[in-house]
């Protein structure tokens, strides 16, 4: 029978505030598309095409964007969950709208080049009842670690551990037969890291690695969410549907670049955004409409809807708001965040704080 996806779009995206005020972190342009655009091409590029999303936060957000599915050749439902239900109470909620024996589920934050199709291989020849897509890191201590025997089946699976007994992790991408997923517990919330997956392996459910080591990342965090949009827009990272040719820069309809500036680094300059002269715009994401004034430095950064960046300001490693202004010759620095409507009156002052 066959396989159906789901993917899990229901939090906060509390540590990309504050851009995830004005849009869901999976709804964020990426590359200049919502990044499920990207998610979404290659589940159908992998031959599934039921696609169910488990929403929480601003749930609308996502139908009006994809609608019935069709413009991205897929059959898209959506299910709301009116209070939070954790990862695994949200996969136990769209069972009702499930159709075959196969679950393919996504965390929709990761930007992966697992191959799909030999993770749904990997689940059919190891007769497992859950499949987890497993990779390493330098620091697993974020995530979830997933050690494995020899014969690649998995032994534990400790989320967020401090200590962790192994670099390999959950990459956010796991096959459930179908009958996994009923045996969840349905209306209250329930984890599947920190419940589901100990509980299985407790009951001495079968639960397989697919090791992988092709590109991984979980854009959850600012650094993350810049460095991840860059990859696509260099082709680091692979996707369907990335909007433009692959190259070290994506200009989006009527971005106007001077050609005095230099934009690089897999920098995506939105529709209408502009970027004066010998300006240098470095790995970063402007959002649509935003100006970058001449003689500004723009380094791994992210620019909201509309925010102007004054003439010589410096921003690197800086989360800056929708509809903000950065006076001329402010620096914003290490990890400094701007709220939105925030005006950062001229002057060559040092911030990397909250503003
Ligand atoms: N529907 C629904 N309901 N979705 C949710 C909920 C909820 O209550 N809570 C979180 N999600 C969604 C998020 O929108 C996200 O797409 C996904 O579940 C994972 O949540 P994150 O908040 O991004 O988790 P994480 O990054 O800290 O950790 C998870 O991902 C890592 C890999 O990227 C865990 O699965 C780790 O084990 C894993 O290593
Ligand atoms: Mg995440």
């Amino acid at each position: 029978m066959g396989t159906d996806a789901v993917i899990l779009v229901g939090g906060m995206g509390t540590r990309l505030r504050p851009l995830t005020l004005s849009a869901p972190k999976p709804m964020l342009p990426t590359a200049g598309v919502p990044f499920l655009t990207h998610l979404i091409a290659r589940i159908r590029d992998a031959g599934v095409r039921h696609i169910v999303l488990g929403t929480s936060y601003q749930a609308d957000v996502f139908a009006s964007y994809f609608g019935d599915g069709s413009d991205f050749g897929v059959e898209m439902e959506y299910v709301v969950e009116a209070e939070p239900l954790g990862t695994g109470g949200g996969i136990r909620n769209v069972a009702d709208r499930l159709r075959g024996d196969t679950v393919l589920i996504f965390n929709g934050d990761v930007l992966s080049g697992v191959d799909l199709r030999a993770l749904l291989a990997t689940h059919d020849s190891t007769g497992a009842d859950v499949t987890l897509y497993l990779t390493k890191v330098a620091d697993p201590r974020a995530f979830g670690c997933v050690p494995t025997d020899a014969d690649g089946w998995v032994t534990a699976f400790l989320e967020k551990d401090p200590h962790p007994i192994s670099d390999q992790i959950n990459a956010g991408t796991y096959v459930f037969d179908r009958a996994v997923i009923d045996s969840i517990p349905s209306g209250r919330a329930v984890s599947v890291e920190r419940e589901t997956f100990p509980g299985l392996l407790r009951a001495g459910a079968r639960i397989a690695g697919h090791v992988d080591a092709t590109y991984w990342r979980d854009l959850g965090r600012p650094s993350d969410f810049v460095a991840g949009s860059a990859d696509l827009v260099q082709g680091f990272a692979p996707s369907p549907a990335l909007p433009g040719p692959v190259g070290s820069a994506l200009l989006l309809p009527g971005a106007e670049v001077d050609p005095s500036a230099v934009v690089s680094g897999g920098t995506t300059v939105g529709a209408r955004a502009s970027v004066g002269a010998g300006a240098v715009v470095e790995g970063s994401v402007l959002f649509d409409g935003a100006t970058v004034r001449a003689g500004a430095v723009v380094r791994r950064s992210v620019i909201g809807f509309g925010t102007v960046v004054g003439e010589g300001a410096v921003l690197e490693d800086a989360v800056v708001g929708d509809r903000a202004h950065i006076g001329r010759g402010v620096e914003l620095l290490a990890g400094a965040r701007v709220w939105p409507d925030v005006v950062v009156p001229d002057g060559a002052i040092r911030f990397s704080s909250d503003l």
